[in-house]
């Protein structure tokens, strides 16, 4: 569905993405992680055609992307800061916009906005509306049509928890019916809940590629059980055959309250490859 293939990208003497290579499947969601300004909306725009790029290649639904025509871009779904919505418009009134241009029933238009819990909201003004509500209906927006690739600029930052959750749980159904998803984040722990594969990108290079589970169990060093007994002792064991008669008594004496493995997280990975934090510059 998305093949880059060594994509450089400078803004006057800067580069801000160096050789970037991604081969991304039909139906699966994507996750590039990185901290702020490591090029991930840059790579958006390069993907979706908003931004032209020096070296290297991009093709989008068997195509380049620099011969997209109109046609093929309605198949792509975007939503990222400052695109697609009128200030002035209402929320109903954007989506209808949006609805004819892209030749959508009418009635899709409600529905979508009480998809995105946003009915309550539909005649005021899209520049009056809180950050979450205006995230809310640029979704309402790229979920009213059915694009085959979707690709969502943070799509939960600054969110609440329910919020975010509700989000996660309508890109969660648009890969149940096929879509591709390329999304961005900061934020591991949503990555690892949603994503088939993440890329970390760090300083516009990748620098770790895989599913969430194989790139923490890669960086296990310590491999390590941690025990907490119900007695408050925290316990400490190698993940080796040795430990696992005195574990296993452990079990079935009733001791053990939780049982843990000690592969880190994608953020501790990220840490352990860069010294940055995917969180810093907040
Ligand atoms: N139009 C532009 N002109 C000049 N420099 C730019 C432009 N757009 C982005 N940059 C620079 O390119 C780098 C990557 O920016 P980009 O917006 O892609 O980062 P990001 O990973 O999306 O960050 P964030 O998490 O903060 O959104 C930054 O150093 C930024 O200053
Ligand atoms: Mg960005």
């Amino acid at each position: 569905m998305i093949e880059v293939n060594n994509v450089h990208k400078k803004f006057n003497q800067k580069v801000v993405l160096k050789g970037i290579h991604l081969k991304i499947s039909k139906g699966e969601i994507f996750g590039l992680l990185g901290p702020s300004g490591a090029g991930k909306t840059t790579l958006i725009k390069i993907l979706t055609g908003q931004l032209e790029f020096e070296e290297g290649s991009v093709k989008i639904l068997n195509k380049s992307v620099k011969e997209l025509t109109g046609e093929d871009r309605k198949k792509l779904g975007i939503m990222m800061e400052q695109f697609g919505l009128y200030d002035r418009f209402s929320c109903m009134d954007n989506l209808k916009i949006f609805a004819e241009i892209y030749r959508i029933p009418y009635n899709k238009v409600k529905e979508s906005l009480s998809m995105v819990g946003l009915e309550a909201a539909a005649k005021i003004p899209a520049c009056k509306l809180s950050k979450g509500m205006r995230s809310r209906l640029q979704l309402a927006r790229v979920f009213m049509h059915t694009p085959q690739i979707i690709f969502l600029d943070e799509p939960t930052s600054g969110l609440d928890p329910a919020t975010s959750r509700a989000i996660h749980q309508m890109i969660i159904a648009k890969k149940e019916e096929g879509c591709t998803i390329f999304l961005t984040t900061h934020d591991m722990e949503e990555a690892t809940k949603l994503c088939d594969h993440v890329a970390l990108l760090n300083e516009g290079k990748i620098v770790e590629y895989g599913s969430p589970q194989e790139i923490c169990t890669k960086y296990n060093h310590q491999k390590r059980i941690r025990l907490r007994l119900y007695d408050g002792r925290n316990l400490d064991f190698a993940h080796a055959k040795d430990s696992a008669s005195e574990i296993y008594s452990l079990l079935l004496k009733e001791q053990v309250e939780t049982i843990h493995s000690s592969e880190p997280n994608l953020e501790t990975v990220f840490l352990e490859l860069t010294g940055r934090c995917l969180q810093d510059n907040e």
